[in-house]
């Protein structure tokens, strides 16, 4: 601004100030005006300078519209892609000009997540010094990324696009739209900006602190199980031990993206809220930053000598060429939050003779047929998943039985994960992951081998895999899901610096036309926070039905499907504002539920549709988890859709049910906001 050079446009724009102030009063404060080219709209690097490097150049600004996965969501036309101009490993540096910082500033960006390699900055001009650093999140598109820059509030900044990445996957960076002043928190009346970024390197200390930091998050599920910072994928561990609830999660604490396993630890009085303890198993040690070994999933088991942790130990055969990739390993603890290392290790030194690698997720059940202690680990032949059955003849002595059961289509994948296998009712129940979806089978078991009659998915939403099941001391038999889009690209939280979320607990029970069904445990009732809206009967005839504004809440809802109701579907409009809303479609027709995301947020777009059978009284009736990013939806006849949102704007928070073609008699409609399980 004191440069020679700009006096003479900076004298003229006085001018105008002036003149303008003289006819409109006192002098009003100019816009913050952001620096030139702020969104690329020009169609070039106008106003932007290469620093270095060749990642950057005149071929960087493009406006393609989509990439493999969808729409990159860029703002108008033009923006930046990190690979247009030398590909994915090309590194460099493109800087803006200079401008002055006002109290907040929003932009968007996508690209590759590496925090030390590839991100925007902003750079105080004086000095130099980076005062925030955001990167992408492994996805093309884009986040809208709000800070708070108050603190630096009038002096001289520019932004930085910086790629020090040379991967050859995800190392590039993309950016679009800076925004300056008060345009920089909404998109017009009626839509402010969700807060994304900034909530990294914090770390809540003790309870008051974690329900705080959970609540300013605006993306945080406030009832579902999350890492305030890094990475969660499956439930393992599961157990109630003394009147405790034991869930352990795969967990990488040092990024928001899979990484050497630990298992992350919370424990419960009621499934519902659950405190942190201390992370309780580690990978080894390693010197190569390379190395991914860690411990995979596995499951618990009680008995005399305390509570005791069977799972995978998984080494990466890259880092050490000689090792076992998948043996089966063992630590026990007496207080419930120590955990030590069997002596014997391994329990099961890997898999037979002969068999692929793969061979992982012991999970551990009583198996009344013959009283024993047994485990179901996932395996495979090469062409069909597979499940490996083992039995103990003591606490850390386990044989192979056999395999109890081989895929016989390849239908549901080469590769099973996460097998259970669970009595249930006067049938068993063997669910697992394969094709990153989670599967169930009914069927029958005589000690050694288990015989399917039915198959079907665990869940008919997107974010759900890796599902675990245990045994309550009171005796159900109940399930957490791992609730992440695994294999999409879509994990938006990343940006406040974490991945993935566990699912409400559920019951597990057997439906009436064989397959596995799911119900929320009635201890979520405890979540319960302000009055419950009771709304029904309600009769809808065609237009929009406001039910209310919550997006920490439980919906519930009975339609009558008999005679009153004439309409040819309804649908219920969830986390919406004018600008998205998740859409949940019933078909009286066909008796369908479909679920559609694909003007929902920053999540996985898509429609996800499943038949659900009537109830008695020609009944339907939908219970409904919203925990602001999150959705569970639990139709009365054990189906279930898992869904993660991640809404874009604070006004998101709308429920609507309109009708389709005539009337939607409702019988109940009640709407009960929910409180935090942290607080
Ligand atoms: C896991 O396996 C590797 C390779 O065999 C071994 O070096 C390591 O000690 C094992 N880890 C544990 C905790 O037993
Ligand atoms: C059910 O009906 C809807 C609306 O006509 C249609 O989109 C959907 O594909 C149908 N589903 C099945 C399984 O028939």
């Amino acid at each position: 601004m004191s440069s020679a050079s700009s006096h003479t446009p900076l004298l003229k724009l006085g001018l105008i100030a002036l003149a303008t102030s003289v006819s409109a009063g006192p002098p009003r404060s100019r816009p913050c005006a952001g620096p030139t080219n702020p969104g690329f709209e020009s169609g070039t690097l106008e106003g932007w300078e290469v620093v270095s490097g060749d990642a950057f150049g005149s071929k960087s600004v493009t406006d393609v519209q989509s990439y493999w996965d969808g729409p990159f969501h860029q703002d108008q036309d033009f923006f930046v892609l990190g690979t247009a101009q030398a590909g994915e490993s090309a590194v460099g540096e493109l800087k803006s000009g200079s401008f002055q910082v006002g109290s907040v500033m929003s932009f968007l960006v996508s690209g590759g997540y590496d925090p030390d390699h590839l991100y925007v900055g902003l750079v105080r001009d004086s000095d130099g010094k980076v005062l925030l650093k955001q990167t992408g999140i492994n996805d093309e598109a884009f986040l809208r990324i709000t800070w708070d820059t108050s603190e630096w509030r009038g002096e001289s900044v520019h932004i930085v696009i910086h790629d020090s990445s040379v991967s050859e996957s995800w190392g590039h960076i993309n950016f679009d739209d800076l925004r300056v002043g008060a345009r920089a928190k909404t998109n017009g009346p009626g839509l402010t900006f969700n807060v994304l970024g900034q909530q990294v390197n914090q770390q809540p200390a003790g309870e008051e602190s974690a329900c705080k930091l959970f609540a300013e998050d605006q993306l945080r599920p406030q009832y579902h199980y999350t890492q305030y910072q890094g990475w969660i994928n499956d439930p393992a561990g599961l157990i109630e031990w003394k009147g405790k609830h034991h869930l352990f999660s795969q967990y990488n604490p040092d990024a928001a993206v899979w990484g050497p396993m630990h298992w992350a630890h919370a424990e419960s009085t009621d499934a519902v809220h659950w405190r942190e303890l201390p992370v309780a198993l580690y990978p080894a040690e390693t010197d190569n930053e390379n190395d991914e070994s860690g411990a995979f999933t596995g499951s618990a088991f009680s008995d005399s000598k305390g509570m005791h942790l069977i799972y995978t130990n998984f080494t990466d055969t890259s880092a050490h060429p000689d090792a076992v990739q998948e043996t089966v390993i063992m630590a026990s603890s007496t207080d419930g939050i120590h955990f030590d290392l069997y002596g014997g290790n391994p329990v099961v030194p890997g898999p037979p003779e002969g068999a692929p690698a793969f061979f992982r997720d012991p999970k551990a059940f009583h198996d009344p047929t013959d009283d024993s202690l047994k485990m179901v680990i996932g395996a495979t032949n090469n062409v069909d998943g597979q499940v490996r059955l083992y039995r103990a003849s003591d606490t850390f002595s386990w044989s192979e039985v056999g395999i109890m059961y081989t895929g016989t289509d390849g239908n549901t994948g080469a590769l099973w994960e996460c097998p259970n296998f669970l009595p249930l009712g006067d049938k068993w129940v063997l669910f697992y992951g394969g094709l990153g979806l989670g599967w169930y089978e009914v069927g029958s078991f005589d000690g050694t081998t288990f015989t399917s009659e039915k198959r079907g998915l665990l869940d008919a939403g997107p974010a759900s895999y890796a599902m675990q099941w245990y045994k309550d001391e009171s005796g159900r038999d109940l399930a957490i899901t791992w609730m992440g889009n695994w294999p999409t690209p879509k994990w938006p939280s990343r940006a406040n610096g974490w991945a993935g979320q566990q699912s409400i607990t559920r019951e597990l029970f057997l439906r009436e036309d064989g397959g596995l069904g799911q119900r929320p445990i009635v201890e979520l009732d405890s979540l319960a926070s302000g009055k419950t809206k009771n709304l029904g009967p309600k009769k809808i005839k065609d237009k929009t039905h406001h039910i209310g504004s919550e997006n920490v809440a439980r919906l519930k809802l009975t339609v009558d499907l008999g005679a009153t109701t004439t309409a040819s579907s309804f649908t219920l409009s969830l986390l919406e504002s004018k600008a998205e809303a998740t859409l949940l479609t019933y078909n009286t027709g066909n008796k369908t539920l479909t679920l559609d995301t694909t003007n929902a947020g920053y999540g996985q777009a898509g429609t996800w549709e499943a038949a659900i059978a009537p109830e008695a009284d020609n009944k339907l009736t939908l219970d409904i988890f919203i925990d602001r990013s999150v959705l569970e939806i639990f139709a009365g006849d054990g189906t279930v859709f898992s869904a993660t949102v991640f809404p874009r704007y604070q006004e998101s928070t709308n429920i609507n049910v309109v009708a389709e073609e005539g009337v939607v008699m409702l019988t109940d409609v009640s709407l009960t906001p929910l409180g935090s399980s942290w607080c």
